[in-house]
């Protein structure tokens, strides 16, 4: 029988500031893609398996060097990478991640201010072959963002306002060496008019 090679799925994460207001706007994303007859996988980071899910309940609420918290992130990567976001790839699906290797520079990096060769390091590591294809970055002023908020606060959320507004500079950052991969979604806007954005750019993209 011959084999018949499968196109790698599409890989898309979603990025922003704690309070920015990804997780609703993600099931727009991931309903518009499945409007198409695609196969869609979602998933988390931290977390994703079950495994990567109890690095990030530690990882969440108990205190830690800032290395060991950057380790912690790529572990919980690496295991989300093997077991979920490259077999989906592999198989043709295509995979919508809640924060991906973004989070570890904006957090870790510009909040933490943390050295940038441990992300660039460790993302070499663990995924040198593979980074998103696009990435949706929600953007709002951390004050704003902050006061969105108003659930019991973990421990990257109840980190100061200028830790906040450093991991905003940080995702603007990396938005401006890769402006191609990022589509920048002001926060600000209306619920709505922010749907309607996603919808029409995941009716057509790929
Ligand atoms: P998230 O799941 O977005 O939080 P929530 O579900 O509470 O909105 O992300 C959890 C936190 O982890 C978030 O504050 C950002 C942080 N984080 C990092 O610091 N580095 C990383 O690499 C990732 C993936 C997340």
């Amino acid at each position: 029988m011959s084999e018949q090679k499968i196109k790698r799925g599409r890989f898309i994460t979603v990025e922003g500031v704690d309070g920015a207001g990804k997780s609703s706007q993600i099931q727009v994303i991931a309903e518009t893609i499945r409007n198409r007859g695609i196969e869609l996988v979602i998933t988390r980071e931290p977390g994703g398996t079950p495994t990567a899910e109890k690095i990030r309940e530690i990882l969440l609420s108990e205190p830690m060097s800032p290395k060991c918290e950057a380790l912690l992130m790529f572990a919980s990567r690496q295991e989300n990478l093997d077991k979920v976001i490259r077999p989906a790839l592999a198989a043709g699906k295509w995979v919508l991640c809640d924060r991906f290797t973004d989070a570890s520079y904006a957090y870790q990096v510009y909040g933490r201010e943390q050295p940038k060769e441990w992300v660039d390091e460790l993302s070499d590591f663990v995924h040198h072959d593979l980074q998103p294809d696009r990435t949706v970055l929600f953007d709002l002023d951390t004050d704003i963002a902050m006061k969105r908020l108003e659930r019991k606060l973990d421990r990257f959320e109840s980190e100061n306002s200028e830790f906040h507004k450093r991991v905003r500079k940080g995702y603007l950052k990396l938005v401006e060496e890769q402006p191609d991969r990022f589509l920048v979604v002001d926060s600000s806007k209306p619920k709505e008019e922010i749907s309607q954005l996603l919808q029409e750019e995941f009716s057509t993209w790929d």
